[in-house]
């Protein structure tokens, strides 16, 4: 990273499973004009270049080669892969159980940073993951710790799942919501954890109106502050 990637600013979102992350920061970069990383997205693309190729999702050397050579563009409201829009397959649980495993791997995540690091750019940057305050963008110039109790966030990811018609179970939701939050968390390598200088954001009864305005108005104070401290 040069110095003028590093003087574009960045407001990182980070939280388990389900929380809302995406909504709220497409919501913030579509307010602000940022540009909007969901790097979710790169992990479960990674899983789902392994399942497509037949790699198993523990084999470090060639999982981690199909991250470094993912053929992957993001266009507005779409993903594609060799070309192929993926967007609504890397939402199945299949691709979100394979992309908790391989995120586990070392390489994987080293394979993927650089890639993280180039959404930086003008004006700005809403980026939304597990690690973006602590490891991907770690001077973030605001750095949001989304939560919500496990009941809300498997009964949002049970109405997502039954808007695109497809069949779904709660108390299947919640078990695998369950495993996946203590996968996240436990592993050894950038798990799931609030940064010591993020704020955190309990989502639980709250609007998602409410929730973008409060990201907002922190990340104006603290853009302020920047300002005034550089006069
Ligand atoms: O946000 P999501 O549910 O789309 O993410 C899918 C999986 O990818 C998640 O279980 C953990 C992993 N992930 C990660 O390890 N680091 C990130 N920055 C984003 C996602």
């Amino acid at each position: 990273m040069n110095a003028a990637s590093t003087a574009v600013p960045v407001i990182a979102i980070d939280g388990p499973s389900a929380s809302g992350k995406g909504t709220i920061a497409q919501r913030v970069a579509e307010a602000l004009g940022f540009h909007y990383l969901d790097s979710g997205a790169l992990y479960r693309l990674v899983a789902l270049a392994a399942l497509r190729s037949g790699v198993a999702l523990e084999d470090e050397t060639a999982v981690s080669d199909l991250a470094k050579q993912l053929d992957v563009r993001f266009c507005v409201g779409r993903i594609l892969y060799n070309n192929h829009i993926v967007t609504d397959d890397i939402r199945s649980e299949i691709c979100g159980m394979g992309a908790s495993r391989v995120a586990l791997l070392p390489g994987v995540r080293q394979a993927l940073l650089l890639r993280q690091q180039a959404f930086r750019q003008a004006p700005g940057l809403v980026a939304e993951g597990r690690d973006m305050g602590t490891v991907v963008f770690p001077d973030a110039m605001l750095k949001v710790f989304l939560t919500a109790s496990a009941e809300v966030r498997a009964e949002r990811r049970y109405k997502q799942l039954k808007e695109k018609g497809i069949d779904a179970n709660m108390r299947a939701l919640l078990r695998e919501l369950h495993e996946r939050d203590q996968r996240d968390s436990a592993r050894s390598v950038a798990p799931l954890q609030m940064a010591v200088d993020a704020r955190e954001l309990d989502s639980t009864g709250i609007g998602i109106d409410e929730i973008v305005r409060q990201v907002l108005d922190w990340y104006r104070q603290n853009a302020a502050r920047v300002a005034g401290s550089e006069r």
